[in-house]
């Protein structure tokens, strides 16, 4: 690392030069729009497949169908729109897996991430020539140990990079209920315990596995931090939420924008695991015991998704102006990560990045207001406030 930025992220012969991949969404939060913007700007791109069918007219009738058809046209789109990396997200949780990976192999994706479960058996369904890399999502070094021991010895294919989400990411969890608030679990001791963990590994591989570290990651003293415990990278997922690039309709990202840090509440999603959500109505007739008339669309909700006010459809605007928040003026993606001098200055990751890099080779030097002072810092998730103060330019410190 330098005072000047970060290194690039390796992925076997795949270099993003922004060591920055964007989580996967699902239920249409981050398709081919998201991922392809991300891309364009030298992180990873990453499309959600979770639901990914809904935007097919036909999902009731042809599920399996409707749901192979939009991920190959999405990875299509984007392919289009970019000619950075793209990777697509699959869940070991969803009921059409197997098909999702392989149209994905089919369309030759850079890479699949795959979490929410233990993606135990990804790699049989590699072909000889496939270059597509294959990227395990893991709650704890246990976890990384048992999947990499696995694909090495079953599949002879050690993981080709490695994602640790930490407690404190946005929608499902890896986590016990009581293992959220838990230090022993917390993203920084972690990724240590991941990195040991992986490290023999990479002998068999004759390659590194790089670690990437998510959850909770929302600032570039964020990013800097956890390279410089280790990190190869980091996935981060809420904050691309309010970009005007996210795939989401504008309502769900306003719903991002007006949380304030009580409406974020840990939730029993429907798939058994906890998950961080907004609080909204749904919500809170749910656990008032009422029961919500609803049609079941996906194999899978996300928390987030679930606390989309219930009048808000989440998917993607039919117009691109729908895709602008109302209430706040949302980032471009390209502001919020990339690497073109905005007219008003720098981007925001590497202002912090160089003023985080700054006060640690002087600790006098005083640190710019967020490190401390940041409304995500001081109370949560309250997004509006600062995301509108930035727009503004009166966030145009360090
Ligand atoms: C709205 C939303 C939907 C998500 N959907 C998925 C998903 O479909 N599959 C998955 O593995 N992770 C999913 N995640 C988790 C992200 O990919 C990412 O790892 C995590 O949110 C990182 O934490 P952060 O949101 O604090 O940056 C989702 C997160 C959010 C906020």
């Amino acid at each position: 690392m330098t005072a000047r930025g970060p290194q690039p992220l390796h992925i076997g012969d795949l270099t993003a030069s922004l060591p920055i991949i964007q989580g996967g969404m699902g239920v249409g939060v981050s398709l081919s729009r998201l991922a392809s913007a991300v891309a364009n700007e030298g992180g990873i791109g990453v499309i959600a497949t979770a639901g990914i069918g809904m935007i097919e007219a036909d999902l009731f009738k042809n599920f399996l169908a409707a749901n192979t058809r939009a991920l190959r046209n999405e990875i299509r789109r984007a392919r289009e729109l970019s000619t950075g990396i793209l990777g697509v997200n699959i869940m070991v949780a969803l009921s059409n897996f197997g098909e999702l990976v392989k149209t994905a192999l089919d369309e030759q994706i850079d890479i699949i991430f795959s979490g929410a479960g233990l993606p135990l058996d990804l790699p049989r369904f590699r072909r000889g020539n496939d270059r597509t890399k294959l990227v395990p999502i893991v709650s704890s070094g246990r976890a990384a140990r048992i999947v990499a021991k696995r694909w090495t010895e079953r599949y002879d294919y050690p993981p080709d990079a490695v994602v640790v989400e930490g407690p404190l990411a946005g929608g499902h969890l890896g986590f016990k209920p009581e293992q959220i608030g838990d230090p022993a679990h917390a993203l920084t001791s972690l990724l240590p315990e991941v990195l040991r963990e992986i490290a023999p590994f990479e002998a068999h591989a004759r390659r590194p596995i790089p670690v990437i570290a998510g959850g909770g990651i929302y600032t570039g003293a964020d990013i800097y931090r956890f390279l410089q415990l280790g990190a190869a990278g980091v996935q981060m997922a809420t904050r691309f939420v309010t970009t005007h690039e996210c795939d989401a309709a504008a309502s769900f990202k306003d719903a991002y924008i007006r949380a304030t840090p009580e409406d974020i509440v840990i939730i029993k999603s429907p798939v058994g695991m906890p998950g961080r959500a907004i609080r909204n109505r749904f919500l809170e007739d749910v656990g008032a015991g009422k029961r919500m008339p609803f049609t079941c669309h996906t194999t899978v909700s996300s928390p987030a998704i679930i606390s989309t006010p219930p009048t808000a459809s989440p998917w993607r605007s039919s117009t691109p102006s729908e895709g602008a928040c109302t209430t706040a003026s949302p980032l471009r993606a390209k502001t919020l990560i990339g690497q073109r001098k905005s007219s008003r200055s720098k981007i925001w990751w590497r202002r912090c990045w160089t003023s985080t890099a700054r006060r640690q080779a002087d600790p006098q030097r005083p640190g710019p207001p967020e490190a401390a002072d940041s409304p995500r810092r001081r109370d949560g998730r309250r997004l509006g406030a600062w995301l509108s103060s930035r727009e503004r330019g009166a966030d145009a410190r360090g």
